[in-house]
């Protein structure tokens, strides 16, 4: 309700300002159980951005593909030029001026070879988005507020480390020695009776929009979810992001029973993804909201916020209300229970199937999610163990899921239920 009021009031203060008269707001109210937080992340600033008549030129993150429609807030080949990330950062301050604290879980860099971007372009890109969260939030609490609440905290993983891609860490069994102190950590906040948020970068599991990709190495991705089966008791949400898209991944303990859920929020950046095999794979640029409660840390709510790129462009950049979890999936919150609900109704559903799938890529591919589609998003949110993924994807994703889409395909897939 809150949100819906203030958006209005965003849309309005538009308006006004066009007639120059300042935006009242003052009948904003928020309900006192309910706070929240900002969740940025993947917003890949793109310093060479730059609007040239050739289309080749305009970016470097577009690599060898032209940015065709380039605008000032940018273009669906590149990353984002400062102008989104001002735009992002500044609709976060209109929307919701005054947040619990914000998430920020990086990818702050251009798509561009390591070798064409070094150090010292690295910290100034770092500085830069620093300095401009700083700027429009005072006070710097992007995730530290939660750490000085007793009884609450925030764990902050560097999941980089488990990537497959890492050279460094292949033959450690504990890179850094961060699982053993995690696990630490954890145990801690279960003595103490805290409760935790863990917040990282890279997800375990698998990419949703190409079958079998993952990130992590197979031992760590084991380790991240022991870890979770573990603890799930004294932790309340995790947030990640990298793959630029929205989607969650559930986790379930050995009977099934949904005991956490990683929520990934869509990235800043509509950079088209150049991973093989991935057809079309922009996004529209997405920020996020998720609302809590302050006592049990239960996640009550996400709102998503995003900009229509090829609309900003032509008219100016509005950042508008995409959805809200809770009545776009009716379901009372986003509990463990209740995503277990959301994921159920898009295996079963095609209508919120479809309705998943355009958020999926923050309303930029509205095309048809056919029945492999189904698969890979279904089992990549059911399932982020490697082996029972790829059980998933030979039962076709239904199987996993009670009930299936078409009731005909329901009945002889009961049989293969069984053996879940
Ligand atoms: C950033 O966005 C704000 C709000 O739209 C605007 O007033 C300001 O001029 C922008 N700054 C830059 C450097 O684009
Ligand atoms: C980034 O930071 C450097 C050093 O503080 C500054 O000179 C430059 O203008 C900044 N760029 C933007 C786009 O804010
Ligand atoms: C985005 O804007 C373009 C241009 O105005 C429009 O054609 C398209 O339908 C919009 N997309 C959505 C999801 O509203
Ligand atoms: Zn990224």
């Amino acid at each position: 309700m809150s949100v819906k009021l203030l958006l209005s009031c965003l849309l309005l203060g538009e308006v006004q300002a066009l007639s120059g008269r300042p935006c009242s707001c003052s009948f904003i109210f928020r309900r006192s159980w309910t706070w929240n937080f900002w969740h940025i992340t993947d917003l890949h600033w793109d310093h060479t951005y730059e609007l040239t008549d050739n289309p080749e030129l305009v970016c470097e993150s577009s690599g060898t593909s032209p940015a065709a429609n380039a605008g000032k807030f940018g273009d669906y080949a590149c990353d984002s030029p400062w102008n989104l990330i001002n735009s992002s950062v500044y609709a976060m301050k209109e929307i919701l001026p005054d947040p619990d604290f914000i998430v920020w879980t990086g990818d702050d860099t251009p798509h561009i070879p390591n070798e064409d971007l070094g150090e010292n372009a690295v910290l100034s890109i770092v500085g830069n988005l620093t300095h401009i969260i700083q700027q429009v939030f005072p006070g710097g609490y992007y995730t530290e507020k939660l750490l000085s609440r007793t009884g609450y905290r925030m764990l902050v993983l560097n999941t980089n480390l488990y990537y497959d891609q890492n050279k460094l860490t292949v033959d450690m069994e504990d890179p850094a020695g961060q699982f053993s102190w995690a696990d630490q950590v954890l145990t801690d906040a279960a003595n103490d009776k805290e409760k935790v948020y863990i917040i990282g970068h890279v997800p375990p599991g698998f990419f949703e929009k190409k079958r079998l990709k993952s990130w992590y190495r197979s031992k760590f991705n084991q380790k991240y979810l022991d870890l979770i089966q573990k603890h799930h008791s004294v932790i309340f949400g995790q947030f990640f992001g990298h793959h630029h898209t929205d989607s969650f991944r559930m986790f379930y303990n050995s009977k099934d029973s949904p005991i956490s859920t990683m929520f990934l929020s869509p990235g800043v950046t509509p950079w088209k993804t150049t991973l093989p095999g991935v057809v079309d794979g922009a996004n529209n640029p997405g920020i996020r909201v998720f609302e809590y409660d302050t006592q049990t840390l239960l996640v009550k709510d996400v709102v998503t916020y995003y900009l229509n790129l090829t609309r900003a462009n032509v008219a100016g950049g509005r950042w508008e209300k995409e959805y809200r979890l809770t009545e776009s999936f009716k379901v009372a919150d986003a509990s463990p229970a209740s995503m277990h609900h959301v994921l159920e109704r898009i295996a079963n559903s095609h209508c919120y199937l479809q309705k998943y799938y355009e958020f999926n890529s923050v309303n930029y591919d509205l095309t048809e999610c056919d029945s492999n589609c189904r698969t890979d998003h279904v089992c990549a949110a059911r399932e982020v163990d490697f082996k029972m993924y790829e059980n998933c994807l030979k039962e076709g994703g239904a199987a996993a899921i009670h009930g299936g889409w078409l009731p005909i395909l329901s009945v002889a897939l009961s049989l293969v239920l069984v053996s879940r």
